[in-house]
């Protein structure tokens, strides 16, 4: 039996989106930007799903720029942001998403090396959560661009944006607000955060792959990454993927994540109970109610996650591979863990169709790979 539990990563998508995409692609097959009917209809639907959109997260429907997802739309801020602004600092978290540190790092590294850039990443506590102090205290006169996930991907600690967004608009500082793991988990309203820039992706939330949006504060500059044909008001060009825009639209609001934190909360009790040493990160912290970052000692996550995976259960390790190298997870480490301690994670993460059994098997299948894997090379467990 298959258990998929890595919702984080990304979330099948749920009924309505599917049947809105099916719709979207059958009757409004037009190209958006064509005047005649079948261009208007295929407009309508975006019009339609672009209100939803700014609906949904407090924001006017002018503010909505349509992407291919949070990799773009972050992309698409911070070029707008450091394209032409003068040398200076950059601040944001050790935490982010690679999706907001390589385009930062590739900037800086690009720059000459007296130019006077500076990247500046704030470490989070020993609970994941990055302190607004230490973000404000980072930020200099020549600050050019903040950069703040609102909930952290591996962890799901929610972050103190809203602190460091006022601080940011008396400083008159741009702030990029990475939301894509907050959508539909915690609430988000733009206009109120008044930040300038906020990133979504669909996928998370049970809509399609390969769609988000970018929300830009009224009057805020965007320069374009792919100039073109100037679709979503000379923002982001290309013709709109109008199934996956519908698609994204329906699945708002479709999930309560809210509810899946009994799931959470079992698993963390059971393997708690049955791992001495085990530890939950985050769990001092607001975090989000579908996700469980967990410690094993003297477990690799890695090796964990493939044996479960022959058992059936889709996980998450906090480990990424670049270039055929498995690192730790950049989270934990820069919350303080040895690169051993952070490569013995494992992040577990719920959706609509688990159910209290599936966080029960999950932990029960842990204990046997414990046993199966006692006495191998590298597992002292
Ligand atoms: C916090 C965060 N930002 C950005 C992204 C990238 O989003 P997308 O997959 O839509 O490009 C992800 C996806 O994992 C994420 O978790």
């Amino acid at each position: 039996m298959n258990r998929y539990l890595d919702h984080n990563a990304t979330c099948p998508p749920v009924r309505a989106s599917l049947d809105a995409m099916v719709r979207a692609a059958q009757e409004a097959s037009g190209n958006p930007s064509s005047l005649h009917w079948a261009g208007r209809a295929a407009r309508r639907v975006i019009d339609d799903a672009r209100d939803a959109v700014a609906h949904y997260v407090g924001s006017e429907s002018g503010s909505v720029v349509f992407s291919s997802g949070g990799t773009e739309s972050d992309n698409i801020a911070i070029h707008s942001v450091l394209s032409s602004c003068m040398p200076g600092r950059i601040v944001t978290t050790a935490i982010e998403h690679p999706a907001i540190l390589k385009p930062l790092q590739k900037f800086v590294a690009s720059q000459p090396v007296d130019a006077g850039w500076q990247l500046v990443q704030v470490r989070p506590d020993e609970h994941g959560c990055v302190a607004a102090e230490k973000m404000i205290e980072a930020m200099t006169a020549d600050t050019r661009l903040v950069c703040m996930m609102l909930v952290n991907n591996e962890s799901g600690v929610v972050q103190p944006v809203e602190a460091v967004a006022a601080h940011c608009r008396n400083a008159s500082v741009p702030l990029l607000v990475d939301a894509v793991q907050a959508l539909g988990k915690v609430n988000i309203n733009f206009t109120e955060l008044n930040v300038d820039f906020l990133s979504l992706s669909a996928h998370k939330i049970g809509g399609p792959k390969g769609v988000g949006a970018l929300l830009v504060r009224r009057g805020t500059k965007v320069e374009e990454l792919a100039p073109g044909g100037g679709q979503e008001r000379g923002r982001r060009s290309g013709t709109e993927n109008v199934p996956a825009i519908a698609g994204f639209s329906a699945a708002l609001g479709a999930i309560d994540f809210a509810a899946l934190s009994p799931i959470r909360d079992a698993f963390e009790v059971q393997l708690l109970a049955q791992f001495p040493g085990a530890e939950v990160i985050g769990a001092k912290a607001q975090r989000l109610a579908n996700t469980s970052l967990v410690l094993l000692p003297n477990m690799d996550g890695e090796t964990m996650l493939m044996q479960l995976d022959l058992d059936g259960f889709a996980v998450a390790s906090g480990s990424a591979c670049s270039s055929g190298k498995r690192e730790a997870s950049h989270v934990l480490l820069a919350m303080g863990l040895s690169d051993m301690r952070a490569r013995s994670s494992l992040r577990v993460s719920f959706g609509p169709d688990n159910s209290i059994d599936d966080a029960l098997a999950l932990v029960t299948a842990l204990v046997k790979i414990r046993k199966r894997l006692k006495g191998m090379a590298g597992c002292a467990a």
